[in-house]
């Protein structure tokens, strides 16, 4: 495939090569080149949050980014936050406060949580509703996911 650009990053902290073509988006790659299901489409245009990823330790839409565009660089999606141990504490306290929501933005938000806490390990309620504004949530409200962010912090 001559158009076709072979790409070499590190995916959950293993290195992956992958062929791509210019116009794929990183979205589409994650989940139809690389296999990785977790990352979820809901927009596309960069409105909702659902494809977030965290690229060199920046939260980024991965339905706004190139594939191209992550050639020698770092990429965790939802599937990198748990470790061999066990569920990352933001996962743990999603469930404990029931604060999981369907498969299309509780990953977006997992994510986003994580890059917010990476950064800002002790997050007021204010930063963290500011912060997690480019998630939508069609359906209910976020107080129980601001929640089990603010327990989370305190891990
Ligand atoms: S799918 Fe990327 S922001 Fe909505
Ligand atoms: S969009 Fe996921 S629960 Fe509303």
């Amino acid at each position: 495939m001559p158009n076709k650009t072979h790409i070499t990053a590190t995916i959950n902290g293993e290195e992956m090569e992958f062929l791509c073509e210019p116009h794929q988006s990183l979205l589409e790659v994650l989940r139809e080149t690389v296999g990785l299901m977790g990352t979820k489409e809901g927009c596309n245009n960069g409105n909702c949050g659902s494809c977030n990823v965290i690229l060199d330790g920046v939260l980024v839409n991965s339905c706004l980014v190139l594939a191209v565009e992550i050639q020698g660089r770092s990429v965790t999606t939802i599937e990198g936050i748990a470790s061999p141990n066990g569920l990352h504490p933001l996962q743990q306290k999603f469930i404990e406060h029931a604060a999981l929501q369907c498969g299309y933005c509780t990953p977006g938000f997992i994510v986003a949580s994580k890059a917010l806490l990476d950064q800002n390990p002790d997050p007021s309620e204010q930063e963290v509703r500011a912060w997690l504004a480019g998630n939508l949530c069609r359906c209910t409200g976020y107080d129980r996911i601001v929640k089990a962010v603010l327990d989370a912090a305190d891990v």
